[in-house]
């Protein structure tokens, strides 16, 4: 069998207790069931020119980082990735920025990749590489004579030509696109966006009955691989936290309410203001709810170098304050807002401790968290995910209550609709939703990509 090399810009540490991101948990899943290696940046930055890669053992994965210099990591990371592709491809141009310095300095970073990664690679290896931070690599990797299959998968939406065609550069990204062999999405959406940029006229793809494309003097294959998660792994460790005293500490503290959950990265693309606008229609719409129910938001901080994440912090602050002020009462507040990580054990059981899972961004490739509340439910009396019909899990997890986050109401109508629900169906959703997850679970995403790519 030949050896996995998985390359991303984040690389889970090896005792990976608090990564926040779906794509580190899906990484740890697949190199966890065939081995291999990982390969990334550190997480640490450095002044001058980074040093060697340091390379740790654990579990059957090798861990191969590398540190990146500390200006270029901001133009690559928070300029370029953060400021440039993140908005753009979740379709909120508002937060959208470019800069060609910054373009440069992405380029840069992806070619110093390149060619570290390049130093360890053996003939057999199947590269696959993750994540809108590294659409250049294999075309970098090509270029220094890389003649292994190369992958690529993106975690995150791909946007329709006329928002793609904002970025001064969008012909180089698709060029770049073209370096791979298999181009994996979350969605049939995203790879529909994607084979309309590559068949506008002045690009010029073509897309052959079996699904390749030819473009660029490539040929290359493009397909939909969603991302799952472990169930078994996944009710396992929240039935065996459930009785631990920080969740037997949280059930006390509810007093007999319901729990409403929400755990998310704290990113503007989780709709997290409008989501607590929504709870704040609940509690207006139907008063009979107010001391009723305890909403608990925990949305840990990231991407703190770039300033759009520093403001919606701040917003997140003043309407969780605000609407606290406006309904608390003396023995109960309705929103709990926690803005930090927590550890995968603990988080599981909690999504199990919530009769509601309230996962609205307002775009997401896919959105774990709303696959894992579903799995970590009692069978028995299971809860129900309240879900934007924005994210790739609405695709799949059709029996949720499906909402639109911009609609206030209708989410406050969503909310009142899954605390209300009958046992009788709250069980059947359940375990529709269930199987569905057992059918596409991430052993099947990593092998389905896997055999892509090997047969490519
Ligand atoms: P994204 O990749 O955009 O962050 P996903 O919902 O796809 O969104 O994946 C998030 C992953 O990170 C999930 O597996 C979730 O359990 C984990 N996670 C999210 N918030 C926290 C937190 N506060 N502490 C620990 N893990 C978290
Ligand atoms: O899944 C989307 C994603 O952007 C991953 O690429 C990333 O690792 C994760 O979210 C967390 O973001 P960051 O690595 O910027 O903290």
């Amino acid at each position: 069998m030949s050896r996995l090399v998985a390359v991303s810009n984040r690389v889970a540490a090896p005792t990976g207790a608090k990564s926040a991101g779906g794509l580190a948990v899906g990484i740890l899943s697949a190199l966890r069931a065939q081995g291999g290696i990982w390969f990334g940046w550190s997480g640490k930055t450095t002044e001058s020119e980074p040093g060697e890669t340091k390379r740790t053992k654990s579990g059957g994965i090798e861990f191969v980082t590398v540190d990146l210099n500390a200006a270029d990591f901001d133009g690559y990371y928070n300029g370029f990735s953060n400021n440039a592709l993140w908005p753009l491809f979740h379709f909120m141009l508002g937060y959208f920025s470019f800069s060609r310095s910054q373009y440069s300095a992405y380029c840069r970073v992806n070619e110093f990749l390149a060619r570290r990664l390049g130093r360890i690679l053996e003939p057999d290896d199947l590269i696959w590489v993750h994540d809108y931070h590294l659409l250049p690599l294999g075309g970098a990797l090509r270029e220094a004579g890389a003649t292994q299959p190369i992958g690529f998968f993106l975690h995150v939406p791909f946007p329709n030509f006329d928002v793609l065609r904002t970025l001064p550069c969008y012909t180089q990204i698709l060029r770049s696109l073209a370096a791979y062999d298999v181009v994996g999405f979350q969605t049939d959406r995203d790879l529909w966006s994607f084979q309309d940029c590559l068949t506008q006229p002045e690009i010029g793809g073509r897309v052959r009955d079996d699904g390749r494309i030819d473009v660029f003097d490539r040929t290359f294959r493009a397909e939909v691989f969603p991302i799952g998660i472990d169930v078994d792994e996944c009710q396992r460790v929240a039935a065996e936290n459930f009785q631990s005293k920080q969740v037997k500490r949280l059930g006390e503290s509810l007093k007999g309410r319901k729990l409403i959950i929400g755990v998310d990265r704290l990113d503007y693309s989780k709709g997290l203001e409008l989501r607590f606008r929504g709870f704040q229609t609940l509690l207006e719409a139907y008063p009979a709810v107010r001391g009723q129910v305890v909403y608990m938001q925990i949305a840990p901080p990231t991407r703190t170098g770039v300033r759009a994440y520093d403001r919606i912090r701040e917003d997140l602050e003043k309407a969780a304050g605000n609407i606290n002020g406006l309904y608390a009462e003396m023995d109960w507040i309705p929103i709990r807002y926690l803005n930090r990580g927590y550890s995968r054990e603990l988080l599981m059981a909690i999504l199990r401790r919530a009769m509601v899972g309230l996962v609205t961004p307002i775009r997401d490739g896919m959105n774990l968290v709303a696959k894992e509340y579903v799995a970590s439910q009692d069978p028995k009396s299971p809860g129900i995910p309240v879900l934007s019909t924005l994210c790739g899990a609405a695709k799949e997890l059709t029996e949720a209550v499906l909402v639109n986050p911009y609609d206030r109401q209708g989410v406050a109508d969503g909310l009142q609709r899954a605390i209300e629900m009958p046992l009788g169906e709250r069980r059947a959703k359940h375990s529709a939703m269930l199987m569905k997850l057992r059918r596409n679970d991430i052993h099947r995403w990593s092998e389905r990509f896997i055999d892509a790519l090997s047969a490519s």
